[in-house]
């Protein structure tokens, strides 16, 4: 056990939501069990890989509201890093993270290692996504989707709640996590949280922090192409106007495309899709989603927005 999760695991807990007096960490699987059977009541599970920020806080937030009891589970997935991805460089920030937890009133964060979490090494057995794990993040990241799924019905299994609270940022993810449920028949609502945003429209992601100043300016391209792309859905130009629209607005705010400086960051793009709610093709009228991904220097980020046709 890395000597920072020793120094939290087996902390005091309390015994209702509300209570001051600390939040419990536990670091086994049994430890886990033992504290969740001990918790009546509707129960929350916010699932992160740390590096808690502004967006994971409306997450603890949201359970807060719902939940009797929140438990955050705290976990870097190898699963979900494909060979040449940053597992190693991943932020690790377990007392920053507690403190966020401690501050939202959160019950119990399992935090497990690796061998923990896997102690016959990586799985054989994972979960299949289907065909919507194999586009748009599936198809930039190969098998991404089986891990991230994998990892989250483990933690289901493992945390048993009644809720699960997913942040809209991940779009495809959290479309993926309610279609495993409902086809699989796990007991648990997925609950959907929107997008916590910088003043500039920045989308909070723990990879910004990578970002050099000049990247991060770059990086705006991602939330101005969805601005843009909604506006022209609301002014009814159709999905391809939007889509149109959202490619404009994103070559205008990168360097070196016309009108802009050759100089400077680039944001490269991967996909700009337009797309029904689930994912399934854009309907002609009513809500649909606009989900962009891009390269800014070594950092891949994606972003996503609802427009309505
Ligand atoms: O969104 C994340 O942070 C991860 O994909 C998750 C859901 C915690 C699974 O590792």
């Amino acid at each position: 056990m890395s000597a920072e999760r020793a120094a939290h695991a087996g902390e005091p807990g309390r015994t209702g939501a509300g209570e001051p007096g600390g939040l419990a960490v536990v670091t086994t699987k049994s430890d886990l069990a033992a504290r969740r059977d001990a918790m009546p009541g509707t129960v929350a599970v916010v699932m992160t890989m740390g590096a808690l920020h502004d967006g994971h806080a409306a997450l603890l937030a949201a359970a807060r509201r719902r939940a009797d009891h929140v438990i955050v589970t705290i976990f870097v997935n190898p699963l979900q890093f494909g060979p040449t991805e940053d597992f190693d460089r991943y932020p690790r920030t377990l007392d920053a993270d507690l403190a966020v937890c401690r501050q939202h009133d959160v019950d119990l964060v399992f935090a497990p290692e690796r061998a923990e979490m896997y102690p016959h090494g990586e799985p054989a057995v994972r979960v299949n996504p289907g065909p919507l794990g194999e586009v748009l993040e599936g198809a930039s990241r190969p098998g991404f989707f089986h891990g991230v799924l994998t990892v989250v019905l483990k933690l289901l299994h493992l945390t048993r709640p009644h809720l699960a609270f997913f942040g809209e940022k991940d779009y495809q993810q959290m479309i993926l996590v309610r279609q495993m449920v409902a086809d699989l028949d796990l007991p648990v609502e997925v609950v959907g949280v929107p997008i916590v945003r910088e003043p500039d429209g920045l989308a909070l992601s723990s990879r910004n922090r990578y970002l050099s100043a000049e990247e991060r300016a770059a990086a705006l391209s991602l939330s101005a192409a969805l601005r843009a792309g909604a506006a022209a859905a609301e002014r009814g130009l159709g999905a391809d106007g939007a889509l149109a629209a959202a490619r404009a607005a994103f070559s205008a705010g990168t360097p070196g495309e016309p009108g802009q400086p050759a100089e400077g960051a680039v944001a490269k793009l991967d996909y700009l899709v337009l797309t029904g709610p689930d994912l399934g093709p854009p309907p002609t009228h009513g809500p649909g989603r606009l989900l962009v991904a891009a390269w800014v220097g070594a950092t891949r980020l994606i972003d996503n927005a609802p427009v309505r046709l």
